[in-house]
């Protein structure tokens, strides 16, 4: 695990590039902080997302997003995260290979150990020390994102309910197989009562 790496999962809309924000904001006097998200801005990484997620691809089978999203994460980690370890105290990723876990292992159905072991191929020195998975019905989700003006929408935003359902067990079925590595918070609460939890946290071992 290292020490200079966080991230946040969770369903779409659960609060995680909001709650990032607030927390590089409150660490950022202290620290030198990057926050990063897939494909972070590395342009071969962009290519391969946009190829994932472009619409006429929908049908692509799961282990063919699978490999791709790990092709892209690869790109991220070489050109952008293993480069900022040098020159930063902390890099919070907002999504990493645990969306993968969740998404292709659970929501596609490819299972959690074909995820595990293509992602095992790339992360080995960038395992977070903490990820904080940020836990919110899907009912509360799809509340927020209808109140929210997206710009973009995406062939994963089609998915079905049972999708998103299958998503939010594998999160809690990888929470509980990683132990101390996640941090499960209630997301339902105030955005400042969930950056407190998590600044608390965060703390403790930085
Ligand atoms: P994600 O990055 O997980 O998709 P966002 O941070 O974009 O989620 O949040 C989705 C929407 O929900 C935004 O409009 C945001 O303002 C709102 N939101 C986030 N966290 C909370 C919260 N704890 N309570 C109420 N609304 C929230
Ligand atoms: P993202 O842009 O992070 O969505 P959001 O801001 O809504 O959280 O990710 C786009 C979609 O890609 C999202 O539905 C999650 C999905 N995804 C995977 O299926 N596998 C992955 O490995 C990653 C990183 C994302």
């Amino acid at each position: 695990m290292n020490r200079k790496i966080i991230s946040f999962e969770g369903i779409d809309g659960s609060g995680k590039t909001t709650v990032i924000q607030k927390v590089a904001e409150k660490l950022a006097a202290e620290y030198k902080i990057l926050i990063s998200r897939e494909p972070g801005g590395v342009k071969i990484a962009e290519n391969i997302r946009d190829l994932i997620l472009n619409e006429e691809n929908k049908d692509a089978d799961g282990l063919t997003s699978l490999m791709l999203f790990a092709a892209s994460r690869n790109e991220h980690i070489k050109k952008k995260i293993e480069p900022a370890l040098l020159t930063h105290d902390l890099i919070i990723l907002d999504r990493f290979f645990d969306s993968s876990y969740a998404y292709q292992g659970f929501g596609q159905e490819i299972g959690y150990y074909k995820a595990k072991m293509v992602n095992e191929l790339i992360i080995k020195n960038f395992i977070p020390y903490r990820t904080y998975l940020l836990k919110i019905s899907l009912k509360t989700a799809l509340n927020r994102r209808e109140n929210e003006n997206r710009e973009e929408a995406n062939h994963l935003d089609t998915k079905t309910d049972q999708f998103y359902q299958r998503v939010i067990e594998g999160y809690d079925f990888i929470a509980s197989e990683c132990g101390k590595r996640y941090k499960v918070i209630d997301a339902e609460q105030s955005i400042d009562h969930i950056v407190d939890q998590v600044i608390e946290d965060i703390k403790k071992w930085i």
